[in-house]
């Protein structure tokens, strides 16, 4: 787990994670595939990374996202939209490597049609879960990550990479990353700032398990390296940054 003071600092530090795997990995292997996460707080890094666009290869990127909302890929709410605005359009990234989530089809459809983009692009046999070399994820003040809300039928689904799922208490379908895809990535950075995150980090890293409560516990089960990314508020919480006594 890495702390840091405010929002800045957490944009500037997973800015420099970022950019660290994505060479690691290209060094490796000779590609980086990375699935983003919506939300505000990634935001800032976006920006961060398109202001530096040469630290990175991006001919060698793949960008996919871990989860959408219902609504077309120009809408206001488009994480791919978010994406695309603070980041994607201003590196040289090739289009053709830009993987959104199509949801503004039919949300069965959509999630279909990305198990098969992902199937494609790793290469995967039938039956087969992508490793991404990162998925970035972000914690709700609900418990949620990725769209794996509390309750909610994705949450147990383990038999396919990615599900639609009907999330009542937002009144909508969101289309997301399934659990084992999660867990099995090679690494996941984590972000969350501000005090209103505060309980929802704390259940998710301390509580007893119960991912159907509080989802965002199924990164405790991740196998590959997993980087906390907190502010000082959201970590304030935590039993394990309370002095002894
Ligand atoms: C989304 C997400 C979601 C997000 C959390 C935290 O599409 O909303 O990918 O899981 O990461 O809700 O979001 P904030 O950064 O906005 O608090």
């Amino acid at each position: 787990m890495v702390v840091v003071p405010d929002a800045d600092a957490l944009a500037q530090a997973a800015a420099h994670r970022f950019v660290e795997i994505a060479r690691e990995e290209i060094a490796r292997h000779g590609r980086f595939t990375v699935a983003l996460s919506g939300g505000s707080t990634p935001r800032a890094l976006y920006r961060l990374l398109a202001q530096e666009p040469e630290a990175i290869d991006w001919a060698r990127v793949h960008v996919f996202w871990g989860d959408e909302r219902t609504v077309p890929p120009d809408h206001e709410q488009s994480n791919y939209r978010m994406a695309r605005e603070a980041l994607l359009d201003h590196v040289p990234i090739p289009r053709d490597q830009i993987h959104r989530i199509e949801a503004e089809r039919d949300p069965a459809e959509a999630a279909a049609r990305y198990a098969a983009t992902l199937a494609d692009v790793f290469g995967l046999e039938p039956g087969a879960m992508p490793v991404f070399d990162l998925v970035l994820l972000g914690v709700g003040t609900d418990g949620h990550t990725a769209s794996l809300f509390p309750g909610t039928r994705a949450v147990q689904v383990q038999d396919t990479p990615v599900v639609e799922n009907e999330v009542p208490q937002l009144n909508t379908v969101r289309i997301t990353l399934t659990v084992p895809v999660i867990t099995q990535a090679a690494n996941i950075l984590v972000l969350a700032a501000g005090a209103d995150k505060a309980p929802a980090i704390r259940r998710a890293l301390e509580a007893p398990y119960a991912p159907e409560q509080t989802p965002a516990q199924v990164i405790r089960s991740a196998r590959g390296n997993v980087v906390w990314l907190l502010d000082a508020e959201a970590a304030s919480q935590l039993e394990e940054l309370r002095p002894a006594g």
